[in-house]
């Protein structure tokens, strides 16, 4: 093997999450971890790792952006008939995670994803770039062999929006929030000794938690 996995190693040591640390809402600190993550990466610091499982138990993962923390939850936005939709249709249990290394941080998230209100999705919409709403209309995401090619798809859909001024949501597009059951915080620590605090809901309509030290 011509790289170094076996051999690169790294301490993490610069910083603590202590008991004293914790607010009682985990949104509270996510909403904090994500603004010293976008101090030092402020391209990629919404990306997170999403797993989704099918109907026969299999899972799988793929990036897709943080797009807002709301009292429903964490929201994200994708093409409904993709593969992930597929999946949270038959499956609404999803797990998040996010990694940065700046930070030498991660939060995993496990919830239930339900779809936002069309009125949400529509907002959302009409707030992209014009190129990726037409993008949005033209790509049949996670199907194969599509004919005709994208490249032709996008070519008759700029034709076809040219004169529009506004560019409709399609129907299969739009957010999912995910309201969030735990939530665990991962500080990297020396010698693999890492702090990892889980939040669990104990009362979802007092917003009340349980806070769990789990081993490193
Ligand atoms: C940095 C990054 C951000 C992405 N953001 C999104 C996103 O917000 N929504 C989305 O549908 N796909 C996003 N993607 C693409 C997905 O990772 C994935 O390829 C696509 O959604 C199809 O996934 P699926 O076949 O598992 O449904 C992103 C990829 C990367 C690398």
């Amino acid at each position: 093997m011509n790289t170094n996995v076996q051999k690169v190693r790294k301490d993490y040591a610069k910083r603590e999450l202590k008991r004293d640390d914790l607010p009682n809402s985990p949104v509270e600190l996510l909403e904090d971890w994500l603004s010293a993550a976008e101090s030092t990466d402020p391209d990629d610091y919404n990306a997170m790792c999403l797993s989704s499982v099918d109907e026969t138990g299999k899972p799988s993962s793929r990036i897709v952006l943080l797009r807002s923390i709301t009292d429903q939850g964490i929201r994200f936005f994708t093409n409904y008939e993709s593969k992930k939709g597929r999946d949270i249709a038959v499956n609404e249990n999803v797990c998040v995670n996010f990694f940065w290394r700046d930070w030498e941080r991660q939060v995993r998230i496990t919830g239930v994803a339900s779809r936002c209100t069309p009125k949400v999705s529509d907002d959302y919409f009409a707030s992209r770039p014009r190129a990726s709403q037409i993008g949005a209309w033209t790509s049949h995401q996670s199907k194969s062999n599509v004919e005709p090619k994208i490249q032709e798809r996008i070519k008759d859909a700029i034709e076809s929006f040219k004169d529009a001024e506004v560019i409709p949501r399609p129907d299969f597009w739009g957010g999912y929030d995910l309201s969030i059951e735990t939530i665990e915080f991962w500080q990297g620590r020396p010698s693999r000794l890492h702090n990892r605090w889980r939040y669990r809901i104990k009362n979802e309509s007092e917003g009340a938690w349980n806070v769990d030290l789990l081993d490193p």
